[in-house]
């Protein structure tokens, strides 16, 4: 069942119209409806985009037509439709635009209800971004909220280590993996902390691909900073996007001296500040705690050596504007680490083909690996995986799907791995309690779901989590 969704709703024979806009050739309209109510006519019911050119003096044009479609009803699977209208290759100039609810072929209109969700009009190559900055406060809230029912209270606590994300192992991050391949089950299951991680080594192993190793990088950058046996000419500045309460950074800078690295944390979370700087004084001397919101991210002319995001652009509407001013804000040899970024499909789901193979590789699991318990609440059985759009409502996802090609707009591409188009969904928060590390089921499980995984993704399928190390391009 569907969330409640913020609509304007019209109702059969009534019409709502808009403030004049300026269409030129590349203009699109974006609309998404679909029928407000579960029960409509029989008949369903029409969608009609009509457009009156408004000229200079004043005047108007006859009316036109741009789109009618038919909308049968409300179906849970897909409550509603999206519609790209390439305007400016019907309409041209200045004019207004009506949106319409008819009563259907045989014109009855009982409980004809038109649902618009979303309406964007502009350049089409813009269409996403505009659209996503819908809703922004509503968003940001459901995010907050939907980030404390994922996460339990141990993310605010000060003296645990916090574990809770689907895409970074516990106490180690995802990417630290050992150099070289493991070659049996014992020494990868003696190595490996989380069952996260566990999935991530079968997949690297499989695709035969390390993802970057962030800590040797590190590693590496204070070396260089350094002049004779042990005087560090400066410190190494480092900035993190979307820290979160500084788990990733906490571990990367584990065993480095804490006088070498100057970091600075940037969360718009204002709760967990706090928490970060107590749980980095150890491993870092200089940490400064920025609360702002990296979608308006303005470096006043700093430079960093590294900026990193872990998980965290997956929740940013303006990507274009985060990534230039991070390549800015890049020392000449400087680099941007994305880490374990969700970059699938938009809304925090998978895509068709992965859904389906990920189905029926669940459907077959035994029951006690298909419960999924969320935030403390009851546990559940589930027949499927989800597959809710989880952008209507939050931030979750809000542009995924564009941030690997963003990316490789905005930087030279240095080192990079994308992996697991489906086996972070078997592996989320909510299922992952149900694997045992100690348990051969558990493991045999993991390493079937990670071959399959691999399979798909060599056959063309696209990836969902992102490792990566990026260069300024210019
Ligand atoms: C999935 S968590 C990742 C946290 C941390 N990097 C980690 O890997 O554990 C996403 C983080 O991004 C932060 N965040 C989301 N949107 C943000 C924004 N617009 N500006 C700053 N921080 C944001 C959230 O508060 C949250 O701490």
């Amino acid at each position: 069942v569907w969330p409640h969704r913020l609509g304007l709703v019209i109702l059969a024979g009534a019409r709502a119209t808009f403030e004049p806009i300026d269409v030129e050739a590349d203009t699109s309209l974006f609309l998404t409806a679909g029928a407000a109510l579960s029960e409509i006519s029989s008949d369903g019911l029409e969608l009609v985009v009509r457009f009156t050119p408004v000229h200079e003096d004043g005047s108007t044009g006859a009316e036109q037509t741009v789109l009618t479609r038919h909308i049968e009803g409300f179906d849970a699977e897909t409550p509603w439709v999206e519609i790209m209208l390439p305007l400016g290759s019907l309409v041209y100039g200045r004019g207004v635009v009506a949106l319409e609810c008819g009563p259907g072929p045989l014109g009855e209109p009982s409980a004809d209800w038109l649902a618009i969700y979303e309406m964007v009009v502009g350049p089409a190559a813009q269409q996403s971004l505009h659209r996503a900055r819908g809703h922004n406060e509503r968003r940001y809230t459901a995010d907050l909220a939907r980030f404390e029912q994922r996460h339990d209270a141990s993310v605010l606590d000060k003296n645990s280590d916090y574990a809770g994300s689907p895409l970074v192992a516990a106490g180690r991050p995802a990417f630290g993996l050992a150099a070289g391949p493991v070659t049996t089950l014992e020494r990868q299951l003696a190595r490996a902390v989380s069952v996260v991680e566990l999935g991530n080594r079968a997949l690297a192993r499989g695709l035969q691909r390390n993802p970057p190793d962030f800590q040797q990088r590190l590693g590496a950058r204070l070396a260089g900073l350094r002049t004779g046996s042990s005087d560090v000419t400066r410190k190494l500045r480092v900035l993190s996007l979307c820290s979160g309460v500084g788990r990733v950074e906490r571990a990367l800078l584990q065993g480095i001296w804490p006088e070498a690295v100057a970091l600075t944390l940037w969360d718009r979370n204002a709760d967990v500040a706090e928490v970060t700087a107590s749980r980095l004084a150890a491993v870092c001397e200089e940490v400064t705690v920025v609360e702002d919101d990296v979608n308006h991210l303005d470096l006043q002319g700093e430079r960093y050596d590294v900026i990193l995001c872990a998980s965290g652009l997956h929740h940013l509407v303006e990507l274009e504007h985060v990534l230039s001013t991070v390549s800015d804000g890049l020392e000449a040899d400087g680099e941007f680490w994305s880490i374990a970024e969700f970059v699938g499909r938009n809304g925090y789901r998978m895509w068709p083909g992965a859904r389906a193979v990920a189905n029926a590789f669940f459907a077959d699991l035994p029951e006690a690996y298909r419960v999924s318990r969320v935030g403390g609440g009851a546990a559940e059985l589930d027949e499927k995986l989800g597959d809710l759009d989880q952008s209507v409502q939050t931030l979750e996802g809000i542009r995924s799907q564009e941030i690997e090609g963003l990316l490789q707009q905005n930087f030279a591409v240095q080192d990079s791995q994308a992996r697991s188009c489906f086996l972070w969904s078997l592996l989320e928060p909510a299922y992952v309690s149900n694997y045992d590390l100690h348990a051969q089921e558990s493991i045999e499980l993991i390493e079937r779901a990670a071959a399959l995984d691999v399979k798909y993704q060599l056959a063309g399928g696209r990836p969902g989590i992102l490792n990566g190390v990026y260069r300024k391009s210019h």
